[in-house]
């Protein structure tokens, strides 16, 4: 089993300090971008400017979650921003193959975003063109919410799914993760796990990473 990944979702960061707030969570190994139109989710978050900032103050693979209603319409601006992942929620896209296609062309991995109460059985057809899948385990648009525990369970169901297909495709979960699920998911199959507020509301983010990541073999 490889390391986890902690992807430090930048919603929760304080933005009057971003420079200071991206220095603090660099031992993070993606920053993960939440991006809302105010559509698809009953909130909005920000947009291509602040993710240039982003860019241009950090070196941490850039992870976006679409959380919009046209997700086709963001792949160019933000490849051109250098972002490095992409997920999507498949409900917000009719032409999913050709959309994770755009994704792939652009030379970056692509994602689909599953809410708590979509089965896992709708990845059936896409699931080996997937660098990976991002577990909601809470309903997106808002930092701060509680885990969904029943997403363990489809957490290990999906590890078992990639497994019997010999796929290589990632697990991230987003949403409620702390220190006291985090194990918990690692063990079910989690490969990438994000987190706003439990590493923003930390006074150390570092320490917040790390008791992320579990205890060490
Ligand atoms: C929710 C977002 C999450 C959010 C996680 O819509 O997709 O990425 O930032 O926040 P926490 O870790 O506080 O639940
Ligand atoms: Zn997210």
């Amino acid at each position: 089993m490889s390391e986890v990944r902690i992807a430090a979702s930048v919603l929760s960061c304080d933005f009057g300090h971003l420079e200071r707030e991206l220095a603090a969570v660099a031992s993070s190994d993606l920053l993960h971008l939440d991006v809302m139109d105010g559509h698809y989710v009953p909130n909005l978050s920000f947009g291509q400017p602040l993710i240039a900032r982003i860019r241009e103050l950090s070196t941490l693979p850039l992870d976006a979650h679409l959380m919009v209603t046209n997700p086709a319409a963001y792949i160019d601006p933000l490849a051109d921003l250098g972002v490095g992942w992409i997920s999507f929620h498949q409900e917000c896209e009719f032409h999913v193959h050709r959309l994770v296609q755009r994704i792939h062309d652009r030379g970056l991995k692509a994602g689909i975003a599953l809410n708590p109460a979509v089965p896992l059985s709708t990845l059936e057809c896409i699931l080996p063109e997937l660098d990976y899948v991002l577990l909601m385990s809470v309903n997106p648009g808002f930092s701060g919410q509680k885990f969904i525990p029943a997403v363990l369970d489809k957490v290990s169901r999906l590890h078992e799914m990639i497994e019997q297909r010999g796929l290589a495709t990632l697990i991230e979960v987003d949403g409620g993760v702390n220190s006291s699920n985090s194990s918990a998911l690692i063990q079910s199959g989690a490969d990438i796990l994000v987190s706003a507020s439990h590493i923003f509301q930390h006074p150390d983010r570092a320490a917040a990473i790390s008791s992320l990541r579990g205890p060490k073999p």
